[in-house]
């Protein structure tokens, strides 16, 4: 079993949190569904396979929370429409529960009722670093980095005031000078992060 070492925390803030919407409409009636699906392709698949030492909070308008572990994740796949179906089935079991208690839904996704502030102090109870990624923060290349690394980005929106309020103290990081889309973020994060561990960063072009 790979031991979680990379964690990221996509903030949903127009995501639905009922499981009523057609997974044929994700950018609209399903309140920009589309980007958590595509932030879940970047931070799980590789050209064959996933990374099982990742995990991924999914938090939908600061109240409902989607867990996905790599260590047990099965059928994700790289569509948009099928990553809909296990989130919607996640939102679906979420109906019912009261708030705090984590519940599975399927294989290495789990659901539960709660705030971006309780994903942090589970994070930092499991001794993660947590970065928030913002174009204007410290460029992430020029900062050693801990093992176990988590980064909280934003969707489309802005974060809101009530999200920074909850992330509040944490570092600032940068992946580059240009807004990028969240997905694209946690592609450049993952790959920084490889270049590392593979011991490429000190090499140099001509
Ligand atoms: C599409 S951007 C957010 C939209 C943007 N703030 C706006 O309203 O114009 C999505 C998220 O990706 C992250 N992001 C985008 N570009 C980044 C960069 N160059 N460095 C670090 N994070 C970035 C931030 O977390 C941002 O909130």
């Amino acid at each position: 079993m790979s031991e979680k070492r990379r964690a990221f925390v996509v903030l949903g803030h127009t995501a639905p949190l009922t499981p009523n919407f057609p997974l044929a409409d994700l950018p609209g009636s399903a309140g920009r569904l589309d980007i958590l699906c595509r932030c879940a392709t970047e931070a799980f698949l590789l050209s064959h396979g996933i990374r099982r030492d990742v995990c991924l909070y999914l938090v939908i308008q600061g109240r409902l929370l989607v867990r996905l572990d790599g260590i047990f994740l099965r059928y994700l796949n790289p569509d948009e429409r099928s990553t809909a179906a296990l989130i919607r089935k996640a939102i679906a079991r979420a109906q019912d529960l009261a708030p705090g208690e984590w519940a599975p839904s399927t294989p290495g996704i789990s659901v539960r009722w709660g705030e971006l502030a309780d994903v942090r102090a589970e994070l930092e109870a499991e001794d993660f670093a947590i970065y928030v990624l913002e174009e204007s923060g410290r460029f992430i290349r020029e900062i050693s980095l801990p093992e176990r690394l988590a980064f909280v980005l934003s969707d489309h929106r802005d974060f809101a005031p009530e999200d920074l309020e909850a992330l509040a103290g944490l570092p600032r990081l940068s992946v580059g000078p240009r807004s990028l889309q969240a997905q694209t973020c946690i592609a450049l994060v993952h790959n920084e992060l490889d270049l590392r561990e593979a011991g490429w960063t000190n090499v140099m072009c001509c």
